[in-house]
């Protein structure tokens, strides 16, 4: 779908979207549209419950005296609340009611409103943006559908005085999404089409965005000692990966930062083999790997001023006659030794190498991974929050507030000597699992023995990489999840010269 913002001119056909406030209070074009109508929007809205009231929507269809074909009302609520995170919802909403209404085009008509929290440029922008969210579908394996199940809209326009500055702002934001589609093309992707080196084909994309992009083969992690990670992948005849993407956007001395993914392509759990319902649903193990590389291609998209470093460990986890057993011990590249308890807790054997690999090499300002790590996060937070955990308390509020403002919220949780006991090892320097108590703490912990000073932060988004349930700006599937998040934090303390 081509998204334009456009000067402030009414169209003559297609929806016409336009804000109401509450109490029915009509900004400039409702107000317009009601007189060419000779009264029909505000009878429409005497006709009904609809009071302007955020979240909610009225359609009127064909109003004589006015040249759109339809006119979809959106109430904002008070003026004073509104804010970036309400446009992008109105937008995405406006999508979702209108994108298959049988017209070709949808226009969002973007007024001033006295005492609103976000300026007129970055609100249009805002809505193209959640208009964009929305649109995203995963369909390329649907063959047989017929027109009437598709889109009927083809091009969307938000409407605003001054759309070159508001322009400028959707450039960027339009980059952002291109990052959020790609994290949920791979997320969606089967595991019979996405494995551990097609995956690190589909970094290799990012290089024309100018990401250099290196990726290491088994006998390369074999040298380097990733005993952790080539164990995982040693049940699967598709061979592992790690991929390395650099985003060189600030000078070459600036220290960068750094992302982390766990890749599993497919978890089956391996010798320790998940039960058969809901298994695939083990196909968006990779989901941190997903945002990371989303991420990488949203900061070059939009050309951040930022050393970034993604790093992703891309594995499948297979049972067979060469997987791993429940009692191996493997020696990860820091020189640790690990029990593999069950080989169903393997995310973090993934991590643990591609942690390590990741400070010693690059000497990040942070770390921050990602990572559908535990099923008990879900059980503890469901699918509202992802899981926090750091071993600093700067970056774990940077990283809470990014997510507030970015309507990703995550959770912060405890980590302390005490729960890292739990993996201690009577046999090796530690066990791969902790016991049913706090599971996703004790997974933490874990991570946590492959990281030095550096500032660092575990995210356990098991919960909130796939939604079950859709939002305005985040359809049903692979969500896309931390994208936003972290394309915030860096836009917000980690670019130069803002
Ligand atoms: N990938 C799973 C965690 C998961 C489960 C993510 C459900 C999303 C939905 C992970 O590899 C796993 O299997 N974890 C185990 C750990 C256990 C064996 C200690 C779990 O959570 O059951
Ligand atoms: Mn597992
Ligand atoms: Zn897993």
């Amino acid at each position: 779908m081509k998204i334009t913002i456009a000067d402030a001119k009414l169209p003559k056909s297609g929806a016409l979207v336009v804000g109401v406030l509450k109490g029915g209070k009509l900004p400039a074009t409702a107000k317009a549209l009601d007189k060419a109508s000779k009264g029909a929007i505000s009878k429409a809205i005497k006709a009904s419950r609809f009071e302007g009231g955020k979240g909610q929507w009225l359609d009127v269809l064909a109003p004589a005296g006015i040249g759109a074909d339809r006119v979809l009302l959106g109430g904002l609520g008070e003026a004073k609340k509104i804010d970036r995170l309400l446009l992008e919802n109105v937008g995405g909403s406006a999508w979702q009611r209108l994108g298959n209404c049988g017209l070709k085009s949808i226009a969002i008509a973007c007024d001033p409103v006295a005492g609103a929290k976000i300026d007129l440029a970055e609100g249009a922008a805002s809505i193209a943006f959640g208009a964009r969210l929305a649109s995203y579908r995963f369909d390329k394996y649907r063959t047989t559908l017929k027109a009437k199940d598709k889109p009927s809209v083809t091009a969307l326009s938000v409407l605003v005085d001054g759309p070159a500055a508001a322009r400028k702002h959707f450039k960027a934001l339009d980059a952002v999404a291109d990052g959020v589609f790609m994290t949920r093309d791979l997320v969606s992707e089967p595991a019979n089409v996405l494995y551990p080196d097609s995956m690190a084909q589909q970094c290799k994309t990012l290089s024309k965005l100018g990401v250099k992009v290196e990726v290491l083969n088994e006998a390369r992690m074999a040298k380097l000692g990733m005993g952790a990670l080539l164990g995982v992948g040693q049940g699967s005849p598709r061979e592992s990966r790690m991929v390395v993407m650099s985003w060189q956007g600030a000078a070459a001395k600036t220290q960068p930062v750094a992302f982390v993914g766990k890749g599993v392509t497919f978890d089956t759990g391996g010798i320790s083999l998940k039960p058969g319902p809901g298994m695939e649903m083990m196909k968006w193990d990779m989901g941190g790997a997903g945002t990371v590389i989303g991420l990488m291609k949203a900061l070059a998209g939009r050309k951040a001023k930022v050393n970034a470093i993604g790093v992703v460990g891309l594995v499948e986890n297979m049972p067979d006659g060469n997987a791993q057993r429940p009692g191996d011990i493997v020696t990860s590249m820091s020189g640790q030794t690990i029990e593999i308890l069950n080989t169903d807790a393997e995310g973090r054997l993934v991590l643990a190498d591609a942690l390590w690999y990741t400070q010693k090499r690059f000497k990040p300002q942070f770390m921050v991974n990602l990572a559908t790590l535990t099923g008990a996060m879900i059980i503890a937070l469901g699918h509202e929050n992802a899981g926090l955990f750091s071993n600093n308390d700067k970056l774990a509020q940077q990283l809470h507030d990014a997510g507030q403002e970015m309507d990703e919220g995550v959770w912060r949780l405890p980590l302390s000597a005490a729960y890292d006991k739990k993996i201690n090892c009577a046999i090796a320097d530690m066990k791969n699992i902790g016991g049913r108590d706090a599971g996703s703490i004790t997974a933490a912990q874990f991570l946590q023995r492959f990281v030095n000073k550096v500032p660092w932060a575990h995210l356990d988004i098991a919960g909130v990489a796939w939604a079950d349930q859709g939002k305005p700006t985040v359809p049903k599937g692979g969500a896309g999840w931390g994208v936003r998040l972290l394309d915030q934090l860096v836009a917000k303390h980690y670019e130069v010269g803002k």
